[in-house]
């Protein structure tokens, strides 16, 4: 067994994951990532290399621990990167709870130093079920013997490119109400994982809780959409729909949730749209009641604008899309 630090890597084939790999591979850890399904680290070119074991296991299964335990004896940090594709109830809670616990598991059990959870901003404000189980996960990490590092980021530059093609194909950019109440500081994949990887091991960043966004000013989704058309260099098309269209849909599929799990999913996907389409990303005031962009810490250096100016270039191939599309 060598001197090298090991890093136990969880969501290495989601976005952030994997450029939070591409960084630990310019440094000097040894990482194992547990996926589920070799197919989908090879579609995101997660390969075995030199220090990084690519290991088909499923963290959400109860067997994961042990498993685990039996084929590797020593873990330093852990960085929890999952979150849930889809959003289902289900999912919700095995992802961002059990998955987790299941990690904290192998992290006491190995005795490992630190655990690094990339939650997010928007649990503040806890009104879906996600949210709710990445605290109640929080709060376990908390009171574990290990040292945590709780990271929680604003909106990704992916989850603001929804609307790329649409504004592309000529169609009009769409905000609720005005677009002009909810803000976020967008934070690019790469600024974020460089934000995480500099805190492996750091003894300051241990027992925190890092509030984080990309540089300022805050936007809101008006903005957003001009950037982009200002990037595609058309002239700005708006369709606006109103917020209360997501209650009205809720208060309609209200008792058909009591039969249908596919109904309470859809339910709680609404919810989800509801949440984004009215409160923003940024550290919430409790004696102001209001969110504040003052407050809300910046890192990095990638900006929206410049981001949506690269991938509108004629050359650009593509952008990846964000998982839980709203409208396209
Ligand atoms: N998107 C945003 O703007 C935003 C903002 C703030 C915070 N966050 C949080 O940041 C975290 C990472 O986000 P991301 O966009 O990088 O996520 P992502 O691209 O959706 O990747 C999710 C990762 O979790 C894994 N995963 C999902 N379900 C799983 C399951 N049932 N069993 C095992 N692994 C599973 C995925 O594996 P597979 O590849 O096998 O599916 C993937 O590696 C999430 O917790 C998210 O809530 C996101």
């Amino acid at each position: 067994m060598n001197n090298c630090r090991t890093v136990l890597l969880a969501g290495s084939t989601g976005t952030i994951g994997r450029t939070v790999l591409a960084n630990l591979l310019k440094s000097d850890y040894e990482v194992i990532c547990p996926v589920r399904s070799i197919s989908q680290a090879k579609k995101n070119k997660i390969n075995n290399k030199e220090n990084v074991t690519i290991v088909v296991m499923d963290i959400c299964d109860s067997g994961f621990v042990k498993e685990f335990c039996e084929n590797y004896e020593r873990v330093n940090v852990i960085i929890s990167c999952i979150g849930s594709r889809n959003g289902t109830l289900k999912e919700s809670r095995e992802v961002e709870f059990e998955a987790n616990m299941n990690l904290l598991e192998v992290g006491e059990k190995l005795q490992a130093e630190q655990y690094i959870l990339l939650s997010a901003i928007c649990v503040q404000k806890p009104k879906l079920l996600f949210q709710k189980y990445k605290l109640k996960f929080e709060k376990a990490l908390k009171e574990s013997k290990i040292n945590h590092t709780i990271i929680r980021p604003t909106a990704y530059f992916k989850s603001l490119s929804g609307q790329i093609e649409r504004v592309k194909s000529g169609k009009r950019f769409i905000i609720f109400d005005q677009g002009l109440t909810n803000w976020f500081k967008p934070i690019s994949e790469r600024d974020l994982s460089l934000f995480i990887t500099k805190k492996i091991l750091k003894k300051t960043a241990y027992g925190k809780v890092f509030l984080i966004g990309g540089p300022g000013p805050a936007i809101n989704p008006r903005e957003q959409g001009k950037l982009l058309f200002k990037a595609a260099n058309m002239s700005e098309r708006f369709l606006s729909l109103p917020s209360y269209s997501f209650k009205i849909l809720l208060f309609t599929l209200g008792p058909f949730g009591i039969f249908s799990q596919k109904i309470r999913d859809l339910k709680e996907f609404l919810r989800i749209a509801l949440y984004y389409a009215t409160e923003s990303m940024l550290v919430w005031d409790e004696e102001d009641r209001n969110y504040t962009d003052k407050k809300t810490p910046e890192f990095g250096n990638d900006t929206l604008e410049g981001f949506y100016e690269k991938v509108l270039k004629p050359s650009t191939k593509g952008v990846e899309l964000p998982d839980r599309k709203l409208f396209g």
